[in-house]
């Protein structure tokens, strides 16, 4: 691969304020246009002092020191003995150098003072981290991140003075393969039919800023499938006839995280339909259901499934909610329903604009679905009182 000028580039070189927020969806050219830039003027300038900082060391072994180092090589630049692989930082003939670091090591963010600060995915890191970094750098500070939803760069950094901001998307990148571009394109399609897909291309192809703000489910990714050494923890069924689906989800343990995996999401289906319909997706084993629907699970044990009913204490919705939250949850990408649901269920909006630790009771079908089976799997009961969290990001 060869490197070249893109548009991305172009628009961060003419920056010219001391802090530099370069907001923009996937693929855009960001992370590659800036270390061209930070490369070029470690080579320039001779004892320049670069910091490039993320959430956290495997994330940049992945991303930008990753980025670096191919830049590095294949432009013909790379020397092996300037590259200190333990400390992460090459150092160039000139006395110049580039350093990587993650901002959750705390002698690091108050250690060191530099020149230039490049934060790559800055929307993962807290701010009171970028405080630290930022009063300890003495020249520009490069922000980049993906506008998932709002965070302190848009209400403590972005209209400041001395601030840049710039928008960048995947057409600014001419560099950029056409099968991924195809790739990227063809999730416009799926927008048409889904909010999930429609708010994914907002902020990773138009790099917009998204609106998850309120949503109580953030914290959650796509995966194809479910790998084989998932295990499965139970189904939970909401049930459902003329105006609300039924939904049949399954649940997974995967490492410290789960799986949910839609299955059946349908309107007009009568118990014993619903039954052939979980037979033909091998729903068995232990299967939660709504107990307000006696006569459901009734119908739904004679056709030999183990339907337990759940239960509904009090509270139980933001309780069930609450240990959900605490997982990060793979949801299997022919879950149309459920991540349409993920995307909007949202707390109540009170007068003044905050929010209410009261969900709002609609896109909540397969999510009861899963909250049923994930209150008796996971859950703990004892430990676990407390008010809801609004939902938040991390990754
Ligand atoms: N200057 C360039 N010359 C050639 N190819 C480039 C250039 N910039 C980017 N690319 C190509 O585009 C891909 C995406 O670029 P990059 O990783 O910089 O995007 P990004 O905006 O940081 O995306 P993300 O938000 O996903 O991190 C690179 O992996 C590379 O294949
Ligand atoms: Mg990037």
């Amino acid at each position: 691969m060869s490197y070249r000028q893109t548009t991305a580039l172009k628009k961060i070189r003419s920056l010219k304020n001391r802090i530099k927020v370069i907001q923009g969806g996937s693929s855009a050219g960001k992370t590659i246009a800036i270390l061209i830039l930070l490369i070029d003027r470690c080579i320039k300038e001779p004892g320049l002092e670069v910091s490039v900082v993320s959430e956290s060391i495997p994330h940049l072994r992945r991303g930008a020191l990753r980025d670096f180092l191919k830049i590095m090589k294949e432009t013909g630049r790379y020397i092996g003995q300037n590259y200190n692989k333990t400390l992460l930082r090459y150092e160039f003939s000139n006395g110049s150098y580039m350093e990587f670091f993650s901002a959750d090591v705390e002698e690091k963010l108050r250690g060191g003072r530099r020149q230039v600060l490049y934060i790559n995915e800055c929307n993962s890191i807290q701010y009171e981290s970028y405080l630290q970094l930022a009063i300890r750098t003495s020249n520009e500070i490069y922000l980049d991140y993906n506008p998932s939803t709002k965070f302190w760069v848009n209400s403590e950094v972005i209209g400041q003075k001395d601030t840049d901001f710039i928008v960048l998307t995947y057409r600014d990148n001419e560099g950029l393969p056409d099968d991924v571009i195809s790739m990227l394109e063809s999730n416009r399609e799926r927008a048409k039919t889904s909010s999930y897909w429609e708010n994914w291309c907002k902020v990773y192809l138009d790099g917009e800023t998204g609106n998850i703000e309120g949503t109580i489910f953030s914290d959650y990714e796509i995966i194809d499938t479910i790998p084989e050494d998932a295990r499965l923890l139970g189904w939970g069924i909401d049930f459902g006839f003329s105006h609300d689906p039924a939904a049949v989800i399954g649940l997974y343990k995967y490492n410290d995280d789960i799986i949910a995996d839609e299955v059946i999401y349908r309107t007009g289906l009568i118990n014993s339909e619903l039954a052939s319909l979980m037979k033909q997706y091998d729903v068995s084993g232990e299967v939660f259901a709504d107990s307000a629907e006696p006569k459901s699970i009734q119908e739904l044990r004679r056709f030999g499934f183990q339907i337990k009913a759940v239960e509904k204490g009090r509270d139980s919705v933001n309780y069930g909610i609450q240990i959900l939250q605490q997982k990060h949850i793979l949801v299997t990408r022919r879950s149309n329903n459920l991540l349409d649901e993920l995307s909007k269920y949202s707390w109540k909006k009170n007068r003044d604009g905050g929010y209410e630790k009261t969900p709002v009771d609609s896109n909540n079908h397969a999510i009861d679905g899963l909250r049923y089976v994930a209150m008796m799997k996971l859950g703990a009961r004892k430990e676990n009182r407390g008010v809801p969290q609004v939902g938040f990001i991390k990754r």
